[in-house]
């Protein structure tokens, strides 16, 4: 059995005082959610150090995570992070490819596969973000595109990497816009990623978590959660509110 896990993308937003409250936030609420749901939380790289250590001091089942990551281990790449620096500050989760990354900073299928295999190398699970644009959707490609962006990982590292990796569908369509897929939406192609990692090898099919995000919020949550192939959810703007994310890890239980 798939065990739940919801995980809060933070995306550019925060300052040291509301990253303080929500966090605090979340430790209180944890003990409300059983400890089986597992809850990540991923801030901006420059609030990791102060999330982890309040998460250190809370002592309580909520995964440390990060938004990005570059591929390379050192060197000359002005502005950039590397895998072993957030593996030191007990990051255990790293969204790649998200479609913010892949739109506004033309990240390829190719880098994208590059960070992945990073973030294993140094022994922290990746989410890997695939998902079609609106207009993929209505010329009926979404099968195709989606299939297409996990492949360029399969391709890349082989389909045992998904042993240690979760999905995440993310329709961009439904990011920020208020418009969630409905839940038969979802889980259609859900179905369609766990049966593609089923061709290639059915235990990996059977225990990845395949992640919904795309405006997943408390009113929402629970009839996504309930679809076969759902296994959580990538939260990005309702997981700014801590009562309201929460909530959201509660319908997961
Ligand atoms: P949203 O974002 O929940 O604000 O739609 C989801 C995401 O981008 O991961």
């Amino acid at each position: 059995m798939r065990h739940k896990l919801v995980v809060g993308n933070w995306k550019m937003h925060g300052d040291r005082d509301l990253i303080n409250r929500l966090v605090e936030g979340i430790i209180d609420g944890r003990p409300q959610i059983s400890e089986t749901v597992e809850i990540g939380i991923c801030p901006t790289y420059l609030h990791i150090e102060q999330v982890a250590k309040l998460l250190l001091a809370a002592n309580l089942k909520i995964r440390m995570g990060a938004q990005n990551v570059y591929c390379e281990e050192k060197g000359a790449y002005t502005g950039e992070v590397s895998a072993p620096m957030l593996a030191q500050l007990g990051v255990s989760l790293v969204i790649v490819g998200h479609s913010e990354r892949r739109e506004l900073f033309a990240e390829s299928d190719a880098l994208i596969a590059e960070k992945f295999k990073a973030i294993q190398a140094n022994n922290m699970t990746p989410i890997l973000c695939i998902g079609e644009s609106l207009e993929q959707r209505e010329q009926g490609i979404t099968e195709e595109i989606v299939l297409a962006q996990l492949d360029a990982v399969i391709r890349e590292a082989g389909i045992d990497v998904f042993n240690n990796a979760v999905i995440a569908y993310e329709p961009i369509w439904a990011i920020g816009t208020g418009k969630t897929a409905t839940p038969d939406q979802a889980q259609e192609v859900h179905r369609i990623i766990r049966e593609y990692l089923a061709d290639q090898d059915t235990e990996v099919a059977a225990a990845i978590k395949i992640l919904y995000g795309g405006s997943v919020k408390s009113g929402n949550a629970r009839e996504l959660f309930d679809q076969a192939d759902i296994d959580g959810s990538l939260v990005g703007g309702a997981s700014l509110e801590a009562a309201e994310f929460i909530s959201i890890c509660k319908s997961a239980d």
